[in-house]
């Protein structure tokens, strides 16, 4: 099978991008892996012709904003994300509404009509960043409750945020993460942004999934407690093998990002399906929100 994919890769000029928390037969066949941020970048400057977008709809909505040209496929089409699904467009007018004078940032993981509502989008790896540059004394901030909490601790502005939440951090309990620190004491605990404060303040760091992986390959530390999705844990082992790697609290996976297998990859490749389509009344904008984030965090 990796080698038909190979194959169709070639004659269809496509490229594989993989989300870090994909499956690792996922993660083995793809060209680039990476965090949200890392791979919506890949996305814009990819020469390929086609987008294999292994990961949930918005990441490969946000690569077809990215690249409007470009055929983006997304080869399961029911990886949807929880908690982008967590506000609709309604929701945020009306919350703009409230707090006129604010500025918008919309997480990445959000749906694109979304995004088209928003000044500014960000990742994980540069919410902080991407809030502090906006001329407004006031941030709406939506869906994740959780990022948004930890923007407002590092941030001179007032924070509104969404009551959204990803299901899967938050399974991440503040006492098994200390439970599992009690059984290794020399290991350095990182957390995704998106657990819940009582874990973030157990951590040692809080990372994007890239920014666990440089963490853990530059730390002279020999192992290591990680608080967010399981299948990071296969790229940090890859990268690094003589560094023990484990999930804090016990593993936890996002039943979305788990769908792709490589045979949903092959048939995406012969087939092209499923082509992502942004409706063009909302491309125009969720993808200025995204190029200014991506010229914000250069
Ligand atoms: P990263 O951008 O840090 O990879 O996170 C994406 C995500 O969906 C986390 O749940
Ligand atoms: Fe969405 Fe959470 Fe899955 Fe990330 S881990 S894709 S935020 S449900």
């Amino acid at each position: 099978m990796v080698e038909e994919i190979l194959k169709l890769k070639k004659e269809r000029d496509a490229v594989i991008l993989a989300h870090n928390y994909q499956i690792p037969e996922v993660q083995d066949i793809a060209d680039i892996v990476g965090d949200s941020l890392d791979l919506s970048r890949k996305a814009a400057d990819t020469e390929a012709r086609v987008i294999v977008f292994c990961g949930v709809r918005f990441m490969a909505e946000t690569a077809k904003l990215l690249s409007p040209k470009k055929t983006v496929l997304l080869p399961r089409p029911d990886a949807g994300c929880f908690m982008a699904d967590m506000i609709s467009v309604e929701d945020l007018r009306a919350l703009k509404k409230k707090h006129p004078k604010a500025k918008v940032v919309a997480y990445v993981n959000t749906n694109a009509d979304v995004k088209a509502e928003a000044d500014i989008c960000c990742t994980s790896a540069n919410a902080v960043r991407i809030v502090e540059s906006l001329d407004a004394d006031e941030v709406i901030f939506v869906p994740d409750r959780n990022l948004a909490s930890w923007v407002q601790a590092h941030s001179t502005k007032r924070i509104i945020a969404w009551d959204g939440f990803c299901a899967v951090h938050e399974r991440i309990s503040a006492s098994e993460v200390a439970a599992s620190r009690l059984s290794m004491k020399d290991a350095p605990i990182l957390a995704h942004p998106e657990c819940r404060a009582e874990v973030l303040a157990l951590a040692d760091a809080v990372l994007s999934t890239n920014g666990m992986l440089d963490y853990v390959s530059t730390s002279p530390a020999r192992r290591f407690l990680v608080a967010t999705e399981e299948g990071i844990l296969h790229r940090m082992r890859k990268l690094n093998p003589h560094k023990e790697f484990h999930a804090a609290g016990g593993p936890k996976a996002c039943i979305n990002m788990k769908k792709t297998t490589l045979s949903d990859i092959l048939e995406s490749l012969t087939g092209m399906k499923y082509d992502i389509q942004v409706p063009s009344d909302v491309a125009g904008k969720a993808g200025d929100a995204i190029r200014l984030m991506l010229e914000a965090s250069r």
